[in-house]
Formats: structure tokens, C-alpha cells, sequence
């Protein structure tokens, strides 16, 4: 058909007549995200041409060595975002702290949340990677809040395709980037994730540090036929849990005890897309949109997927 896969992001969240107040600024918000990650996919396609690949020579807040496309991807989101009329507040994995952009009082009545690059040490070996965000309501000009106040969450893919995976709080759509038109458009809407699926998604080195429950969850994954797959960036094991189901957890270790993955703008928004998909997302104590934050870069234990998985591993939790 010549209209096939011709509705835009923005023509599909305006259509969608969203029951949200300020529905229209927060259409802006995401229309800066997408813009952003437009130059960001361009630029992570030509990193080996244009020479930016490799470690920029800094530290993040975390002591991790940040890659070159950390910075840049983190300058452009800021540089969309902060031009959008309804951001107050832009807090970012490689930010030390948030950084405020206009006052509530001032129409900056949203908070943007954002991993710029994940999966960042893929970059220099060409696997997926991609840009994580959550949308919060600036009421009290923070963004210490727990998840269920996200008003919106997605993720965009660097992959063979650049795929934008979204939610408003009315289920999960997926956009891929048409290169010739140079915009997202809407592919498939409603996402919803199997029940079950003999996958399970986690970094197996760490085994011997886990907790006992997820020692005994692998054995019977093991033991039931189960498929381990595993790339290494958050936003590539998650779009596959979506897609196809299974589990993805990064359990606490003996040296990470709350577990590696930041809660605010890597577990809260990706919690968000799946319980939207009709999946579980939890810390193995609690629902990961539950928990109150205490500062910006707080850990969380993820255990995220379809919903019969995610329960079996917290019965070997729970024993
Ligand atoms: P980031 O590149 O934003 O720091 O995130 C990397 C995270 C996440 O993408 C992935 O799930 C996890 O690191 C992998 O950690 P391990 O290498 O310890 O498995
Ligand atoms: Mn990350
Ligand atoms: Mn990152």
C-alpha cells in the first residue's frame, strides 16, 4: 500500500488524543528526545569514520571511563532539550548532578531523565546500543521520584535499524527511523509481551556472587531447556525480552549489592515499558516503579520480562 508506514511520530501521539494534561508540551518533550536521537544515531553510524570512538579520556560520577559517544550523545540531548519550552529539569547518567533548565513558574513543567548512551562499551565492536528516557512531572523541582510518576518512558536502538520503543501510559508503539524521510514512523502499536519464553538474559561470570535464590533459578533454567542470551547493553537485552519474551535480570553481587543498572534512567523507565506490555518488572523485593529514590545515581536490582518467568524466579527467591 503507498500509505504504509507513512504516520509519523508526531502525527500518531497527536492523533492519540491523549487523556494527559499538557498532552501538547509533553509531544514537544518527545519531539526533542526524537530529534536528538536522530543526530545521535548519525553519529554513532560514522564513529569509526569520524574518529570517536574509544574512551574520551574522563570519568563519569560512577568512575566509569566514558566513551567518546557518551559525551556527545550526552551534549546533544542536552542541547535539544534545553531549547524545549517545558523542560525544567535534565538529569543524565553523565551529569554529576541535575541540571536545572527553567523553573516550573517559567513553563519547565517536566523533568527528563536519561541515560545518552547505553551499552556504551559496545560501541568500538558494533553492537547494539542505544539512548534510554523518562519523563517526570516537575511539580516539587526534582526528579527524585519514584516511577509510577513517569508520564512517559522509551528508548531509542542504534542497531540495524534505529527503532524508538515509547509509552504515555497507554500501552507501548514502536517507531523505526525511515532514513529517507529522515523522521520515526509508526510500526506497530500495542506491544504486548509473551506470557512465557524459555529465555533468560543475564551476565553468567557474576554467578558465584549471586545470591543463592538466582544460583537455584539457573539450575532449573538449566535444567528446563531454557536459551541463555545475552549482548551486554540494557537496551538490546530488553528490546529482545520485549519482542519475544523471556527474562532479563542484573541481579545484586557480592560487589554490587544493590546490583549495577541506575534506577532512574535505566530500571524505572524500562520497568515502565514492560508493565505497559503486560510484564513484570521487579527489584525481587518490590516493584522496581516503587521504590523511593534516595540520590540521582542509586542502583537497583532488575528482574524484568514476561510475567510467568519473572515469577519463577522469584520463587527461588523467596525459598
Ligand atoms: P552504560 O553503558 O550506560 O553504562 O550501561 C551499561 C550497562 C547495561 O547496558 C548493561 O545491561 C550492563 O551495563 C552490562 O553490565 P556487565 O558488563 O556487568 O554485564
Ligand atoms: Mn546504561
Ligand atoms: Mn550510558
Amino acid at each position: 500500500m503507498v500509505h504504509e508506514n507513512l504516520t509519523t511520530l508526531r502525527e500518531h501521539l497527536v492523533s492519540r488524543k491523549l487523556a494527559l494534561e499538557h498532552a501538547a508540551e509533553l509531544i514537544d518533550v518527545i519531539g526533542a528526545i526524537s530529534l536528538a536521537s536522530r543526530s545521535i544515531a548519525h553519529k554513532v553510524r560514522r564513529a569509526r569514520l569520524a574518529d570517536v570512538l574509544g574512551e574520551a579520556g574522563g570519568d563519569n560520577v560512577h568512575g566509569e571511563a566514558q566513551q567518546k559517544l557518551d559525551v556527545i550523545s550526552n551534549e546533544v540531548l542536552l542541547h535539544c532539550l534545553r531549547r524545549c519550552p517545558s523542560v525544567g529539569i535534565c538529569a543524565s547518567e553523565e551529569e554529576d548532578e541535575a541540571v536545572p533548565v527553567r523553573p516550573l513558574s517559567d513553563g519547565g513543567r517536566f523533568c527528563v531523565v536519561y541515560d545518552p548512551l547505553d551499552g556504551s562499551s559496545n560501541i568500538d565492536v558494533a553492537v547494539s546500543v542505544g539512548t534510554i528516557f523518562s519523563v517526570l512531572p516537575n511539580d516539587d523541582e526534582s526528579v527524585l521520584q519514584r516511577g509510577e510518576r513517569q508520564l512517559a518512558a522509551g528508548y531509542v536502538v542504534y542497531g540495524s535499524s534505529v527503532l524508538m520503543v515509547l509509552t504515555l501510559g497507554e500501552g507501548v508503539d514502536l517507531f523505526v527511523l525511515d532514513p529517507d524521510l529522515g523522521d520515526f514512523v509508526l510500526v506497530q502499536q500495542g506491544l504486548q509481551l509473551p506470557a512465557s519464553r524459555k529465555i533468560y538474559s543475564l551476565n553468567e561470570a557474576y554467578r558465584d556472587d549471586f545470591p543463592g535464590g538466582y544460583q537455584r533459578y539457573l539450575d532449573d533454567a538449566h535444567a528446563g531447556g531454557y536459551s541463555s542470551r545475552y549482548i551486554g547493553s540494557m537496551v538490546g537485552d530488553v528490546h529482545r525480552t520485549l519482542l519475544k519474551g523471556g527474562v532479563f535480570l542484573y541481579p545484586p553481587t557480592t560487589q554490587a549489592p544493590s546490583g549495577k543498572l541506575r534506577l532512574l534512567y535505566e530500571g524505572n523507565p524500562m520497568a515502565m515499558l514492560v508493565e505497559q506490555a503486560g510484564g513484570t518488572a521487579t527489584t525481587g523485593s518490590g516493584r522496581i516503579v516503587e521504590v523511593e529514590p534516595a540520590e540521582l545515581h542509586q542502583r537497583t536490582p532488575v528482574i524484568l520480562g514476561s510475567r510467568e518467568e519473572v515469577a519463577r524466579v522469584l520463587g527461588h527467591l523467596q525459598e
